[in-house]
């Protein structure tokens, strides 16, 4: 029984909860495990039949959950997918900025395409402050909110011996950016009532890595990890759900690592 008259910290019923990049991969389980808590989740990507297949798997649980096709790097996008929200919900209880793409070409600094440069800062780092830009206001008329982004360890530290990791030069600088963007932003928007933080994964089973590298990568994770496996999907929910919910309400501006040990 509880006696404190707090009621259950992790609740999210009647929360308005926006999950980008959430038609696959850790976006997905995002998704399912914030309805699995009550929020009525806003599922946004790039692709409409990949967020009706997350729609599907969070649907009949008896709150309004909805599907929004927008490139979160297009401003207009945003900006129309806010509108929709506000209409919708009235409000932003929740938004993780997760949608992010990863370098396509492993090569060194001299040997990288501009475009490819710019296509990952664009995606990674320049999306989610077009996307603070428009969520924050929304947070500020209600005088709270939890924005979270994903970074990754890969923002954190000189990259491992592996070719295809220590090439992925743009990737690990906007991630890197990514952190400092959300520490600024916990500054800013605290007296706003809005906690800003960062969950820097490290490497799970997702489509962001192509299948054909799968294998050699898993490879070497187990060698690198303490806990010996690589992470799955499943291993973000439960820093996700806290991070959403009061129960990390005196927590902002924190980068929170969940990967297997890697940093340790
Ligand atoms: N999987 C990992 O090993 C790992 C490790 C560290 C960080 N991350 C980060 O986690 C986040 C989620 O990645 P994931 O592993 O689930 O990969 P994923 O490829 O399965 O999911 C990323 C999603 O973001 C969407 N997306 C990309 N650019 C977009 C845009 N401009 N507009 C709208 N949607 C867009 C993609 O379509 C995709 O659905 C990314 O930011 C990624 O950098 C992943």
């Amino acid at each position: 029984m509880d006696t404190t008259g707090r009621g259950d910290i992790f609740d999210l019923t009647g929360k308005a909860a926006v999950v980008t990049g959430g038609g696959s991969g850790l976006g997905r389980v995002i998704c399912e495990a914030l309805a699995r808590y009550g929020a009525n989740v806003v599922c946004v990507g790039r692709s409409a039949d990949k967020l009706q297949d997350t729609l599907a798997s969070i649907s009949g649980r008896g709150h309004r959950n909805l599907a929004l096709t927008a490139d979160v790097t297009e401003p207009g996008d945003i900006e129309a997918m806010v509108r929709k929200i506000t209409d919708e919900f009235g409000r932003i209880d929740v938004f993780f900025a997760n949608a992010g793409i990863r370098e396509k070409s492993f090569v060194l600094i001299h040997e990288k395409a501009v475009e490819d440069w710019d296509e990952v800062m664009n995606a990674d780092l320049r999306a989610v402050f077009l996307q603070m830009k428009a969520v924050f206001p929304v947070m500020m008329e209600k005088e709270r909110g939890s924005f979270i982004t994903t970074s990754s360890v890969g923002g954190m530290w000189p990259l491992a011996q592996d070719r295809w990791v220590y090439t992925q030069t743009a990737y690990a600088v906007a991630k890197a950016g990514l952190i400092m963007l959300t520490k600024a932003a916990a500054r800013q928007y605290g007296p706003y009532g809005i906690r800003v933080n960062s969950i820097c994964p490290g490497y799970h089973r997702t489509p962001l890595t192509p299948a054909d590298e799968v294998d050699a990568v898993e490879e070497t994770i187990a060698r690198l990890l303490p806990l010996g496996r690589p992470g799955m999907p499943e291993d973000i929910e439960g820093l996700a759900v806290w991070l959403a919910s009061d129960a990390s309400s005196f927590v902002t501006g924190q980068i929170l690592i969940e990967d297997g040990g890697y940093l340790a």
